[in-house]
C-alpha cells in the first residue's frame, strides 16, 4: 500500500496545520482505495472548518485529538479494490478529505454513483456521502473535472437559492441584494438571476473595493455597492437579501437601511468568517439560514427524485462556461504549499479571479 499524505487543521485554531504522512492499512472486505489527484479550495472549505464542530464537518474524515481534516470537492481514481462492483480504474467525483488518498466503503452501488456506507458517516447528510462514478456520466461532464471541483459545488448552491427565490415569487422583492458577491456562490446566483429573462428583479452585489473590477467584468450586477456604502441601495423598494458574507455589521446595516422593505433575509455563507456575531432584533424579515437540502427535498417531491440536482448541474455548467476567462486556475502541489495557501485563504489574500486547485499526490 502507498503512504497517505494529509493536511490536518487544529480545530481550535484553524491557522495551525500539520502535515501527516502515514502508511495506509490493508483494505478490508468491500473497501476501495482512491488516489485523489485534484481538489478545489475556496472560502467554502474555510466555512467547513469554522463550523466543523457545530455542523459536524470534522466527522467525515476523523483525525486524532484536537486535529481535524477539512473535506474538499475533488476527483480521484480507484487504485486498489476489494469491492467487485467498483473496480480499479473507476473515476470518482465527490466529497474527499484534504489528502492524497481515501479509503471508501461503497454501498447502494449504481452505474453512475455509490454511497460511502462506512459506519461513522451513517448519520451525516446524504448529499455528502454520494460519490459520482464519472465514466458513466455524459461525455461533456467528464470534460469538466476542474470545474466540478472548483465551481460546481458552489454554483449548485447558487442554483438552489435562485430556485428558492423563484419558488417564493421573490417574496415580493423588486431587487435582490447579494452580500460578498465576488464569491463563486454569490456571483453564480447573480449570473443565474441576470441571465433569466423571466426574472425582473434587479441584482445588486455588495463587495470589497478591491473586488469591484472583478465583479464588473462578470457583467451580472445592475448595481455594485462597496461595503460601508449600503446607503446607496434604494430602500424604497421591496428587497431580498442573500448573504454569503456572514458579516454581522452588514446584516445590521442593511436591515436598518431597508427597514420593513427588507422582505427576505437569507443567510447562506460566512466568507467573512471573522466578522460573525449576534445581530439581535432587526427591522424587516427575520434572518434565516438557507438549507439547501430542504429545497432539494421539496423539489424532489414536486419534480421527481434527482431532477433538481440535474437542473443544478446543467445551470452550473452554463455559468462555468460563461466565466471560464474570468478565473485563472492556480495549481497547488504538496502539503507545504497547501498549508501556505490555506492561511492565505483565511486572510483573504486569494483574489476572486484565482481558482485554487490542489494535489497532494
Ligand atoms: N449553505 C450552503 O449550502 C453553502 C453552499 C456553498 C457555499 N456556501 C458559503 O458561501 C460562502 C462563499 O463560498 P465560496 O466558496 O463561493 O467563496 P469564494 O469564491 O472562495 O469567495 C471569495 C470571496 O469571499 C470573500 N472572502 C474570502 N475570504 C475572505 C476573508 N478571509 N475575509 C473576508 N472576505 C473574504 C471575498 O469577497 P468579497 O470581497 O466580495 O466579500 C472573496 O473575493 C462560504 O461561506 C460558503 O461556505 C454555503
Amino acid at each position: 500500500m502507498p503512504d497517505c499524505t494529509q493536511l490536518w487543521i487544529d480545530r481550535k485554531d484553524i491557522r495551525t496545520t500539520k502535515q501527516v504522512t502515514s502508511a495506509l492499512p490493508a483494505l478490508g472486505a468491500g473497501e476501495v482505495l482512491v488516489a485523489i489527484d485534484k481538489f478545489g479550495l475556496t472560502a467554502n472549505n474555510v466555512s467547513y472548518a469554522v463550523t466543523g464542530d457545530s455542523i459536524g464537518y470534522w466527522q467525515f474524515y476523523p483525525a486524532e485529538g484536537e486535529w481535524g481534516v477539512v473535506p474538499v470537492w475533488g476527483c480521484g481514481t480507484v487504485v486498489e479494490s476489494s469491492c467487485g462492483e467498483v473496480p480499479v480504474g473507476d473515476r470518482l467525483w465527490g466529497y474527499f478529505p484534504m489528502a492524497s488518498h481515501a479509503i471508501l466503503t461503497p454501498g447502494k452501488i449504481h452505474a453512475d454513483y455509490f454511497v460511502d456506507v462506512v459506519a461513522h458517516r451513517k448519520d451525516l447528510p446524504a448529499v455528502y456521502n454520494q460519490f459520482r462514478r464519472t465514466q458513466a456520466e455524459p461525455e461533456f461532464l467528464q470534460q469538466l473535472e476542474n470545474e466540478r471541483c472548483l465551481l460546481f459545488p458552489l454554483f449548485m448552491t447558487s442554483y438552489l437559492i435562485y430556485d428558492y427565490l423563484i419558488d417564493n415569487n421573490f417574496f415580493g422583492a423588486q431587487q435582490v441584494v447579494i452580500g460578498s458577491v465576488s464569491s463563486k456562490t454569490g456571483f453564480g446566483l447573480a449570473q443565474m438571476l441576470h441571465n433569466d429573462k423571466d426574472v425582473s428583479a434587479s441584482v445588486i452585489g455588495i463587495t470589497s473595493a478591491g473586488n469591484v473590477d472583478f465583479v464588473k467584468g462578470l457583467g451580472c450586477c445592475d448595481q455594485i455597492v462597496v461595503y460601508e456604502n449600503e446607503a446607496q441601495i434604494d430602500a424604497s423598494l421591496p428587497t431580498a437579501y442573500v448573504d454569503m458574507s456572514g458579516d454581522a455589521r452588514l446584516t445590521i446595516a442593511l436591515h436598518n437601511h431597508c427597514g420593513e422593505h427588507l422582505v427576505e433575509s437569507c443567510m447562506v455563507g460566512a466568507s467573512h468568517w471573522q466578522e460573525g456575531g449576534k445581530v439581535g432584533q432587526l427591522p424587516g424579515a427575520k434572518p434565516r439560514f438557507f438549507f439547501a437540502p430542504g429545497q432539494i427535498e421539496k423539489r424532489n417531491k414536486e419534480w421527481g427524485p434527482g431532477v433538481a440536482m440535474m437542473k443544478a448541474t446543467a445551470a452550473s455548467a452554463e455559468v462555468a462556461a460563461l466565466i471560464t476567462d474570468d478565473i485563472k486556475v492556480e495549481w497547488v502541489q504538496g502539503a507545504e504549499s497547501l498549508s501556505q495557501h490555506w492561511v492565505k485563504l483565511l486572510d483573504n489574500k486569494i483574489p476572486p479571479s484565482t481558482g485554487l486547485m490542489v494535489s497532494l499526490l
